[in-house]
């Protein structure tokens, strides 16, 4: 299993130390323009391995990617404090085209992850220039914002994080929803487990959700960016591939003719199945909104 990892930064080196820890690969590649950056990091992942299952860790270029399972994009411009994902749109689109080409080149037969941020519109942007099957060209999507509520509401209403189903879908940003008719704790809805829980205070399961949402800005004001997290969703995404596990998680899949936040199966061709929502009025609203901010921001760069 040979994954390929496009920049060594924050998320990059996150991403291939949390996939170190999974035992999943046995050969990882780091690219990026910087190459002394990307030896300095593979190398020092490299001295991690003893303690994991043997896996070649290197730096390279683009042509080191040849023969890949997997290719993950991380590269490209971050958000900085104050800017939204979709202020990185032009930006990063040109940093896309380049490594759909390379990856085209070097890496035909392999599957795509992109993170690289706004990761609806630059999966999108991937598709189209590498004109891969569909089901081959995967976003990290609201995987990680999904994650973040679980986890948030876990630890109010106290309960572990893999006892609350609850998805968040559509674009990864602003516009997400948390689809409430859905969300629930152990069989029990979201809004029906509140009223026999014993706790005496507690956070609003909506304020939770504007948490959520915020989350990567107050992250960012903070530290700077956003990594762990998003090396794990990653790293558990690859293990679903690798292990052909079919579970299901929202990446950006191709949907109605755009790559948006959606529950879909994930197996060892990457997209097995999308996994149609029963969504009520209102969240198909918010669905219909959030995929015309993604469509409009696809226009700008197609
Ligand atoms: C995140 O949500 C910035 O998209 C990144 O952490």
């Amino acid at each position: 299993m040979k994954i390929s990892i496009f920049g060594a930064g924050r998320v990059g080196t996150s991403v291939a130390f949390s996939i170190l820890h999974k035992a999943v690969a046995d050969e990882i590649v780091i690219v990026d323009i910087n190459l002394e950056k990307a030896e300095g990091e593979a190398l020092d992942l490299y001295h991690g391995t003893p303690f994991f299952k043997r896996c070649d860790v290197k730096a390279g270029t683009s042509r080191d990617i040849k023969n890949s399972d997997i290719v993950i994009i991380t590269a490209g411009a971050a958000q900085k404090p104050g800017e939204t994902r979709l202020d990185l749109t032009v930006r990063n689109a040109k940093i896309m085209k380049d490594i759909a080409s390379q990856i085209k080149e070097y890496a035909p037969d392999s599957l795509i992850i992109n993170i690289t941020n706004p990761v609806d519109v630059l999966t999108y942007l991937l598709w189209k220039e590498t004109g891969f099957e569909s089901g081959r060209v995967i976003g990290t999507g609201t995987i990680l914002d999904t994650a973040r509520f679980r986890s948030l509401v876990a630890r109010n209403c106290d309960v572990s994080p893999t006892s609350v189903h609850a998805y968040i879908i559509g674009e990864h940003g602003d516009s997400e929803f948390v689809v409430w008719s859905n969300a629930m704790i152990g069989g029990v809805q979201l809004s029906k487990f509140c009223s026999f829980c014993e706790k005496e205070s507690c956070t609003s399961l909506e304020i939770l959700f504007e948490e959520t949402k915020n989350a990567a800005y107050k992250i960012i004001q903070k530290k700077g960016a956003t990594n762990y997290a998003i090396g794990a969703v990653t790293s558990t995404l690859v293990e679903s591939i690798v292990k052909d596990e079919k579970r299901v998680w929202t990446p950006s899949v191709l949907i109605d003719d755009i790559y948006i936040g959606y529950p879909a199966v994930i197996g060892r061709d990457g997209v097995k199945r999308i996994v149609k929502i029963d969504l009520d009025e209102e969240e198909q609203g918010l669905f219909e909104r959030s995929k015309n901010i993604v469509r409009e921001f696809v226009s700008k760069i197609i």
